[in-house]
Parts: structure tokens; C-alpha cells; sequence
């Protein structure tokens, strides 16, 4: 297979035209690229987590790139053209949106907030507004409004699987593509991606172990994975 591109934590091959392969690798970043790890088992353990909430997203009727699982950790996937938005669904206040503004740590968000950033390593993912998404040509107005809706309708599904299982949904980032002149839900959804708190004792279960060094990352993941494969 012809490797596309090569990301921070997983490589995208072109299978056949039309269709690709994304490979979870055990690479594990923060800071854009200025901190790097590999942990053995975590791509296969993201790949897992991924597949089982795209199928819950799909069994909900959200559109997505996901095809099938090929275990250990590779998803076939539509191939389509990656909006470079990085957009952001918080249900409690943490990480970058208090350092921002003046919400206190662990604040629940009624409504969620919605966020968008510019999806760029070298500009270091900026938060934007629409006029600026709009100026850059990353999409259209009704392609930023779709994306907020289809993120809101992703936040409800996921937000209730996961609390069955002892997890709160605390943030997460999504990534959408466009496919047949649509805008479908594309990348992972991992604990790479998201931001999980055990329901009980509020522990964190997701990469900011990495990012803060509060060690037993992959042994997280793990419980993330059991809870949710379970
Ligand atoms: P933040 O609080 O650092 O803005 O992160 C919000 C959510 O987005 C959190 O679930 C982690 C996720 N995220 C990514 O998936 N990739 C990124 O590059 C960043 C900065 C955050
Ligand atoms: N996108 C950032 C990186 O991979 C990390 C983060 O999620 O904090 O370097």
C-alpha cells in the first residue's frame, strides 16, 4: 500500500481508489510534536476504543468515514477531503478553556461549548471564529454550521454510552471530511482525542496522564478500552 501521509500518531495508506488505511501507531505526542513517547499497545488500544464508538455514532445515524476494524489497529476508512478544523465539544470546564477564561476547574457547561481551531502544528492549533475559517477558505458557512450540529448530536451519543460504562465525557475533538458533497465525521474519537474522567472518583483516564506525566498511561487506556468494549 502507498503511504499518503504521516501524522503525529497514525499513518494513512491508499488500499484501492476511494478507500484507506489508517494505522494507530504507539507514538504518543503533546505540545504539538515538542514531546514524544511510544508506548507499546496503544495504537491497537486507541484502534479499538475508535471502532466501537464509530459504530455506536453510526447505530445513532451519524454519517462517518469508518468502514471496518482490521485488528490489531487499522480502520478502512472512506477516503475524503479532511476539513482542517479541529473541532472542540466541552461538557466540563478543564485544560486550555481555563486557562483562557475565567471558569473554574471542573464547572459543568450547560449548553456544551463548541469550539473550533485551525488545525496547523506551526500555527499551534489557533482557536478561530467563523469569519476566520471562512476568510481562509478551510470551508463555507453551512459547512461550519453542519460540523457544530453534527459535534452536538456526537456529544449526546457518546456522552450517554460512556456514562453506562463509568466514564464522563469531560471535552473532546472531533475532525470532519467532506465526502459526495457532504460533511461526514472522519479521524478518531481515542483517549487521545478526548478528555475521559472515571464517574466515581474523577480520575483521569485519558492523555493528559501524558501531557502532565501523571504516569500509567497505557494502563488507563486500557480500562477506557475494557469499559467500553465490555
Ligand atoms: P484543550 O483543553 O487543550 O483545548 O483540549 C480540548 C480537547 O481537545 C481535549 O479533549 C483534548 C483535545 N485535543 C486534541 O485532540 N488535539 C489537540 O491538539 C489538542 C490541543 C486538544
Ligand atoms: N496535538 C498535540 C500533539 O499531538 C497534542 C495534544 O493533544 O495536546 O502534539
Amino acid at each position: 500500500m502507498k503511504l499518503l501521509y504521516k501524522g503525529k500518531a497514525k499513518s494513512v495508506y491508499e488500499r484501492d481508489p476511494g478507500t484507506l488505511v489508517m494505522e494507530f501507531r504507539d507514538d504518543l505526542t503533546a505540545g504539538d510534536g515538542a514531546k514524544r513517547e511510544t508506548k507499546a499497545g496503544k495504537g491497537a488500544i486507541n484502534a479499538g476504543i475508535s471502532a466501537r464508538l464509530f459504530q455506536v455514532l453510526q447505530d445513532g445515524g451519524i454519517e462517518t468515514h469508518f468502514l471496518r476494524f482490521e485488528e490489531p489497529n487499522r480502520h478502512v476508512v472512506k477516503k475524503v477531503e479532511i476539513v482542517p478544523l479541529e473541532v472542540i465539544c466541552r461538557n466540563i470546564a478543564t485544560g486550555s478553556l481555563v486557562r483562557r477564561y475565567p471558569f473554574k476547574e471542573g464547572q459543568e457547561l450547560h449548553p456544551p461549548i463548541v469550539e473550533m481551531g485551525y488545525k496547523s502544528d506551526e500555527y499551534h492549533d489557533p482557536f478561530l471564529n467563523d469569519a476566520i475559517a471562512m476568510a481562509l477558505k478551510l470551508c463555507t458557512r453551512e459547512e461550519l454550521e453542519r460540523m457544530r450540529e453534527i459535534t452536538l448530536r456526537v456529544n449526546d451519543l457518546l456522552k450517554g454510552f460512556l456514562l453506562e460504562r463509568g466514564i464522563i465525557l469531560v471535552d473532546f475533538k472531533v475532525e470532519f471530511g467532506r465526502w459526495d458533497g457532504r460533511i461526514i465525521l472522519a479521524d478518531e474519537i481515542s483517549p487521545d482525542t478526548c478528555r475521559f474522567w472515571d464517574a466515581e472518583t474523577r480520575q483521569v483516564m485519558d492523555k493528559d496522564r501524558f501531557r502532565k506525566d501523571m504516569g500509567e498511561v497505557l494502563e488507563y487506556y486500557r480500562e477506557v478500552q475494557r469499559r467500553v468494549l465490555g
